[in-house]
Order: C-alpha cells, then sequence, then structure tokens
C-alpha cells in the first residue's frame, strides 16, 4: 500500500514536470541593438507576439509575421514540430513566447526553443533566409556498443530523411524516420526546416547538422542539433507521435 502510493506521487511528479517545461534552449541577441520599455519596437512585439497564436487559420504549425514598420519592424518565426497537435503547437508557443521576453527583457533579437516548437523574432529580415547561428548541439551522454554499425545505420537513415524533408512545400519540410541497427536496436529520427526555405537552404542547413552531429556525438544514442531555420533529432526510443502527423 504504501510503495503503490510513493509510486503514484513519482507519477505524478513525472507528470507535473512534462506538463510544464522549465527554461527553453535560448539567445538573446543584441547585434540589432537593444529596445527600452514603452517604446514602439517593444510595442510591436508584444502585438506580433499575441498574433502568432491567435491565428486560427494556420494550422500547419508555421508561422511568419511582421508588426510596425520601418526601424520599429519586429519580424516573427513560430515553428512547431511536425509532429505535434495544433493544440500543443500553440501552448508552446505561447509558453515560449511569455519566455523569450522575460528571458531577453531589452534584446531586439532573439530565439528559443521547446522540445515541440521554436520561435525567434528580430528587427532584421529573417524570411527566406538560411541561419545556421545560433545553435545547440544536446547530446546524451551515453553510448552504444556497436559504434560502427550504428553510425552507418544512422548516416543512411539521416541522408535519406535530409532530401525528403527538403522537399516539402511551402508549407512543410518535415521527415521523421526509423532504421534497425540489429534485430534489438532501432534509431528514429526527426528534421525540419522552416518552410520559407528553398529546398537547396533547407538541404545545405540539414547538411550542415549532420556534419556536426556526426563529428560531435559519435555512437551517442541520441543527440539533437537545434538551429534557426532547422532541426535534427534522432534517439534509440520513439520520441514522436507518428499518428500526429499520418493523420494531417
Ligand atoms: C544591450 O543590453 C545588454 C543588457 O543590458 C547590454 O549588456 C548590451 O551591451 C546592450 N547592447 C547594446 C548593443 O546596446
Ligand atoms: C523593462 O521591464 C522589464 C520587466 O519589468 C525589466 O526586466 C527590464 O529590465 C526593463 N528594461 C529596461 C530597459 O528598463
Ligand atoms: C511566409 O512563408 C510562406 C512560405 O511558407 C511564404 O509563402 C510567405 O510569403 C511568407 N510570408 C512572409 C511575410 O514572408
Ligand atoms: C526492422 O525490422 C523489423 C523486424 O524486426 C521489420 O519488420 C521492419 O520492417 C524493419 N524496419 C526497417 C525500416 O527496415
Amino acid at each position: 500500500m504504501a510503495s503503490s502510493r510513493w509510486l503514484f506521487f513519482v507519477f505524478f511528479l513525472v507528470s507535473l514536470s512534462a506538463a510544464q517545461p522549465g527554461l527553453p534552449t535560448f539567445f538573446c541577441v543584441d547585434t540589432s541593438g537593444n529596445y527600452t520599455n514603452t517604446s514602439t519596437y517593444q510595442k510591436n512585439l508584444n502585438t506580433l507576439l499575441s498574433s502568432i497564436t491567435s491565428n486560427t487559420q494556420i494550422n500547419y504549425g508555421f508561422y511568419n509575421f511582421s508588426a510596425g514598420q520601418d526601424t520599429d519592424q519586429v519580424n516573427g518565426i513560430g515553428l512547431c514540430r511536425g509532429y505535434v497537435s495544433v493544440a500543443s503547437c500553440h501552448s508552446c508557443l505561447d509558453l515560449l513566447a511569455t519566455k523569450l521576453v522575460e528571458l531577453c527583457p531589452v534584446q531586439k533579437e532573439a530565439i528559443g526553443w521547446y522540445d515541440d516548437c521554436m520561435l525567434r523574432y528580430s528587427s532584421r529580415s529573417i524570411f527566406g533566409v538560411e541561419e545556421d547561428s545560433p545553435s545547440r548541439i544536446i547530446a546524451n551522454g551515453n553510448s552504444v556498443s556497436d559504434v560502427v554499425q550504428f553510425s552507418q545505420t544512422l548516416g543512411g537513415l539521416l541522408s535519406s530523411l535530409q532530401k525528403i524533408a527538403a522537399s516539402g512545400d511551402s508549407r512543410r519540410k518535415f521527415a521523421i524516420g526509423e532504421a534497425n541497427v540489429s534485430s534489438r536496436q532501432k534509431i528514429y529520427a526527426f528534421m525540419q526546416c522552416t518552410p520559407d526555405l528553398s529546398m537547396q537552404d533547407c538541404f545545405n542547413c540539414l547538411g550542415s547538422s549532420i556534419n556536426e552531429i556526426t563529428n560531435c556525438c559519435s555512437g551517442r544514442v541520441g543527440a539533437q542539433d537545434l538551429k534557426p531555420s532547422c532541426i535534427l533529432r534522432y534517439e534509440i526510443y520513439l520520441f514522436y507521435d507518428s499518428a500526429v502527423w499520418l493523420g494531417a
């Protein structure tokens, strides 16, 4: 009895932390300058951030909007991972918008990632432009036992997904897939570009992710590379819900 209550308590804690993610991975960028409170830029930024998820006509997980004009213009991009539902997409972007302006209270440019979504804004023009930095690699510390076989399988899977993702349309540039390392081990992988990129730019962005992941993380059981224009992740467990994607 005591042990089942303990188990329930542990389960409760786990689901609480899953429902309320902590800090996103983020960067505050001041190369385009800072803004002050009550400035027009700040007003435009708030307008932009609230318009992203209040737009109910867009249901494919990509948002590219501007607010304001001239030097006070703010450009924003929101991208949800192709395997999350519209509802999860909205709540992820809402939370990330709130966190980003808290974490970067003066910088005109910022970018952040949660597991389900990415959000960035800037006074610069950012639409249709491939940007590979700032970026962050998050790698699992554990290694596989058969590095050669694992790397070979992973390399094949990633290069086939790179082609599929790059050849997506202007709404979605996204691919998920799996491959068998052995009868007992699988690799699950995911890639996505912001769909405003050209096929070639998407291909190049994912190519540099594949190179970086290959260099940094050979034999690791999982890794992800977060870039402004593209995202790559692989794991040895199923980390996406393919039903959402296939049903969309
Ligand atoms: C922007 O503000 C930050 C934090 O106050 C400061 O460290 C940085 O030097 C400022 N950058 C510019 C370009 O003014
Ligand atoms: C603007 O207000 C926020 C929160 O109230 C504060 O953290 C930030 O430092 C202020 N920025 C400036 C430039 O005063
Ligand atoms: C937003 O991206 C779409 C491609 O997904 C493009 O057709 C559209 O022109 C972009 N909007 C802006 C404001 O750049
Ligand atoms: C992986 O192996 C299973 C059988 O163990 C097979 O059913 C499946 O088609 C294989 N998947 C791939 C992608 O080759």
